[in-house]
């Protein structure tokens, strides 16, 4: 019989479900930041307990500080599948592309073009947009108001020979469909371009194969999947090389610390390795422990995850599709190849704030807004400050917790 996700099990590793304060929460803001298994929250607590010191000195709690914070880059590593010194962690992904955007301004120059998308967060547009004070050409590739999709051929119609970079996110926070990256990194590869993907909202939900896609940058957040408040930026070596020192004089040449300066909390740092150790958790418990590396164990378990959450988004979808005042942003299919587990929505003469209001009152929390994709609802006719009502799920949610909010829903829609 084919391995089905045991939600028991995944439940029992996060103590927000065991805690009475949170533990009959509907909790389906996940895109905003995820829950963190009892694996991170345990080394956390024992860094600060044991290892708050100025971490690669020469005594005990100093050394074992460093090591803790080496063992997270080590296992971060070996889960992407990427060198070491291939990523830095900052404190946010608005941060890391500010960060990257700065370091590239030696190379993209008065003139050059580089593409944004409208369907992004303003996180992965603004950093680029900045580049126009220094006389960057900025194109914009518009989704399609009718689907929500970025279209390819739209953005084949953008390049010219003055394109340097095309800047796109992996998934929306807010449309959820997979952007087809491989292809856009092909197309732009072609020509010479660098692409930047923005992978916050993917990856809860897979582990994108940055090797696999050829990206020449990508950026997500550790707090929406399963860890600390931190963030990831990885850059293909040879080209963060290239990139400008930010950091102190004397680190000239230490890449990819030139891209860090202050370098990332030391706490959460450490704890990272707990986020690893959790996907470990998971597949040891479904599969039973060997030795494959971490990439290997994180895609199996992902692939248990595909079919729960496509279960979980079926449920939702084959709901709200029935409901003539709901307009559903994005594909109306579950299917994991279309789409992540993010569902996106606006009713007729209802305002969304109200609908997020009545359903906190519920004890379930869904959020309306326009969560910094603007342009996005702006390119798609919606007013931005009520926005949309999103429910974002990921595998931890249960079924009674999606029956929970379609009651909920049936009531007031
Ligand atoms: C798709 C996407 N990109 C970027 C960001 C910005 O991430 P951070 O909060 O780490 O700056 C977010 C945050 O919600 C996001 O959803």
């Amino acid at each position: 019989m084919k391995n089905q996700l045991d939600i028991n099990f995944i439940r029992s590793q996060f103590p927000a479900f065991q805690n009475e304060k949170t533990q009959n929460l509907a909790f389906f803001e996940n895109a905003g930041g995820t829950y963190v298994p009892n694996t991170v929250i345990e080394k956390l607590n024992d860094f600060m307990i044991t290892k708050k010191v100025q971490p690669y000195g020469d005594f005990s709690a100093s050394i074992e500080a460093g090591e803790e914070m080496d063992n997270s880059m080590k296992k971060i590593a070996e889960l992407l599948n990427v060198r070491h010194d291939e990523f830095i962690i900052g404190p946010s992904t608005t941060m890391n592309m500010f960060l990257l955007s700065n370091s590239l301004k030696d190379s993209i120059i008065e003139g050059d073009e580089i593409i944004v998308t409208n369907q992004d967060h303003e996180a992965n547009i603004g950093a680029w947009r900045k580049l126009a004070e220094t006389g960057v050409v900025v194109k914009e590739w518009c989704l399609n108001p009718e689907t929500a999709e970025l279209e390819i051929s739209d953005l084949e119609k953008l390049i010219t020979k003055k394109t340097k970079l095309i800047s796109m996110c992996h998934t929306s926070n807010v449309i959820a469909s997979i952007n087809d990256l491989k292809t856009v990194v092909k197309i732009a590869h072609d020509q010479g371009i660098k692409v930047v993907g923005d992978g916050v909202a993917y990856m809860a939900h897979d582990i994108a194969d940055l090797k696999g896609i050829d990206i020449d940058f990508y950026a997500f957040s550790l707090y929406k999947t399963y860890g600390p408040h931190l963030a990831l930026l990885y850059g293909k070596k040879e080209l963060l090389e290239k990139t400008k020192n930010l950091n102190h004089e004397f680190l000239q040449g230490d890449v990819p610390y030139t891209l860090n300066p202050g370098g990332p909390n030391h706490e959460e740092l450490a704890c990272l390795s707990g986020i690893t150790d959790y996907y470990e958790n998971v597949y040891n418990h479904h599969f039973g422990s060997d030795k494959s590396n971490l990439n290997k164990k994180g895609k199996k378990v992902f692939e248990l995850i595909y079919d729960y959450e496509e279960n979980l988004i079926k449920i939702l979808l084959d709901f709200l599709k029935l409901k003539k005042n709901v307009r559903l942003l994005g594909k109306t299919s579950h299917l994991r190849s279309d789409r992540m587990p993010t569902v996106s929505f606006t009713v007729d003469g209802m305002s969304s704030y109200d609908i997020a209001v009545q359903a906190g009152k519920e004890n379930i929390g869904i959020r309306n807004g326009e969560f910094y994709a603007w342009r996005c609802l702006q390119g798609l006719g919606i007013e931005t400050n009520d926005g949309v009502v999103r429910v974002s799920m990921v595998h931890y949610n249960t079924i009674e917790e999606v029956q929970r909010l379609i009651n909920f829903l049936d009531t007031i829609l």
